[in-house]
């Protein structure tokens, strides 16, 4: 494949809620230091010869912010991204496909009591996290020739300590945010970002569709969609300045 154009980052920070989600990424690093903190285990080294932090944060958006910061202040990185699975909230995105942020956004918070739109953080100056536009556009490239067979989109990711498995739920959260897919840390990670200047992607690989039917699909598709995730985001540390 050829070189990327432009994308300098000297070290970058690959963070997955689940072990099932960095484990094979984990496997493939070289000289690696491991480091715990937070409960947290931070495997330091490179990955296909780049220079990586690659790290479980556990589920939820507290857990989330807490590892951003952590990658931040211990680690120093340039970089932030986010590999998992998420529900998709758009009938066009299907089960396998790929959606790269254009930025992140919480859809449980709430102080419309106080005149703030839904999403909404009081007393901060954004309603979502803009993503890094360099780093998403390596991803599409990237995912285009590794992943063929699947669709890779662009778009808001919405983030809630919930998992959505519900019709009325999931249209709720896509009238409130008009979010392509739903997970549980992407707007904590986008936000962490976004405090410490840090530039971001989450990258999410669609295992259910958020409704009625995300109970059964969720375990069906699981193993298929971490896939497709952790094949893009290995095949792009190869790609980085
Ligand atoms: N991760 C994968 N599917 C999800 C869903 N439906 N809701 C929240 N997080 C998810």
């Amino acid at each position: 494949m050829e070189k990327a154009e432009g994308y300098k980052v000297k070290v970058i920070g690959i963070i997955g809620a689940m072990e099932e989600e960095v484990a094979m990424l984990k496997e493939k690093m070289t000289e690696v230091t491991v480091t715990e903190k937070a409960g947290m285990e931070f495997f330091h080294g490179q990955l296909k010869g780049h220079e990586a932090v690659v790290v479980r944060s556990g589920i939820g958006k507290v857990n989330a912010g807490i590892c951003t910061q952590i990658l931040a202040d211990d680690f120093h990185v340039d970089a932030v991204i986010n590999t998992g699975i998420a529900g998709s909230l758009k009938a066009e995105i299907n089960i396998g496909d790929i959606v790269l942020s254009t930025d992140t956004m919480h859809h449980d918070m709430d102080a419309r009591e106080f005149g703030y739109p839904a999403g909404q953080i009081p007393r901060m100056d954004t309603l979502a996290f803009p993503a890094d536009e360099g780093l998403r556009k390596l991803a599409g490239e990237v995912c285009r020739q590794v992943n063929p067979e699947i669709g890779v989109w662009e778009g808001r990711v919405v983030s809630g300590d919930q998992f959505v498995a519900d019709k009325a739920k999931k249209e709720a959260i896509i009238s409130i945010t008009g979010g392509s897919c739903t997970e549980m840390e992407g707007a904590a990670i986008g936000q962490a970002a976004y405090l410490n200047h840090i530039p971001y992607l989450v990258i999410r690989a669609i295992s259910d569709k958020a409704d009625d039917s995300a109970q059964m699909d969720y375990p069906t598709f699981e193993k298929q969609a971490i896939l497709h995730s952790v094949r893009l985001v290995e095949s792009m540390m190869g790609l980085l300045d």
